[in-house]
């Protein structure tokens, strides 16, 4: 009988479509895995040779339900014949969605806003309170313009009526349909309002955002992560926010997760989730099943 290792409770739909397939199901922690014919993990597991080897050679896909694939040592996957697969595109909709609330609730200080309130501060209406600033008009920043860049492009550009500009390694063709320009990533960094990161994590994304970086954007400019934490140096980031460098930040991602930078709790002009950017019911659902089918799929 085939043997799937389940390393998390995940949405019940993924469950029950690997035991359509008369599957046996293993549910425990990583270091539990063992003998199975494929493993159903997170992006909080950190799938490296050592962990295939004690898992054992009958090991035939690691089925990521996330986008991201950092978390997987890709090439002992490939040396060793394992397949391995992720979630794209059924997450899309949910990441470009919190992407735009960080913005709305950075540029618009909803979260100071409400503190202030609840801490009965609000004596009356009064002109300069919390004043933000206004999206239409302004020119958003769009790094790696894949699926959720370029989604996240459009909400912007259809919705707020924002000016896209867009850097990626390859230009784009949807690209053209959100009336959005290449440009160098230093000339976005320098021309944007608010710079947005969809990036994958890779040894060239690394610290693709750090001092020097915040120091070539406006000083009105907002910076909004929901790529991966390690992509910005956090240390940067906070000194940025406090020196008013950048006017705020919204962020999803840190960098040494869950641990964040005592700094950036402080920062009062920064919005921080906890690494919630696919959180719906129906991105989360969505991508348990597409995890198991990826199973399915991959021994078959
Ligand atoms: C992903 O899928 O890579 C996200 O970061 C988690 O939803």
């Amino acid at each position: 009988m085939i043997r799937v290792f389940i390393t998390s409770k995940i949405p019940e739909e993924g469950i029950n479509l690997l035991r359509k397939h008369g599957y046996a199901i293993e549910f425990g922690s990583l270091k539990k895995a063992k003998g199975v014919d494929a493993l159903l993990c997170l992006l909080t597991d950190t799938i490296d040779g050592k962990v295939m080897d004690q898992i054992g050679p009958q090991l035939k896909v690691i089925s990521n339900m996330a986008v991201g694939l950092d978390n997987i040592d890709v090439h002992e996957a490939i040396k060793r014949g394992i397949a391995f697969t992720n979630t794209p595109g059924v997450l899309t909709e949910t990441v470009a969605e919190h992407t735009v609330a960080l913005l709305l609730a950075v540029s618009r200080r909803i979260v100071e806003a409400d503190a202030f309130v609840r801490a009965k501060k609000y004596k009356g209406w009064k002109v300069n309170l919390f004043l933000g600033q206004e999206l239409r008009g302004k020119t958003v920043g769009i790094v790696g313009y894949g699926r959720i860049g370029s989604r996240v492009a459009s909400i912007l550009e259809k919705g707020f009526g924002m000016k896209i500009l867009y850097h990626d390694e390859r230009r784009n063709e949807i690209a053209k349909k959100n009336n959005a320009t290449y440009v160098s990533f230093k000339d976005l960094l320098k021309l944007s309002d608010v710079v947005t990161l969809h990036v994958p994590l890779l040894p060239a994304t690394r610290h693709l955002v750090g001092q020097k970086e915040f120091r070539a954007m406006k000083r009105t400019a907002y910076f909004i992560n929901t790529s991966r934490g390690q992509v910005v140096n956090e240390k940067a980031l906070v000194q940025a926010l406090k020196e008013r460098v950048i006017a705020g930040a919204g962020i999803d991602v840190f960098e040494h997760e869950p641990n964040i930078d005592a700094g950036l709790l402080k920062a009062q002009n920064a919005v921080l989730t906890p690494h919630i950017a696919s959180a719906s019911k129906e991105a989360r659902t969505a991508m348990a099943e597409l995890a198991a089918q990826n199973i399915i799929d991959a021994l078959k």
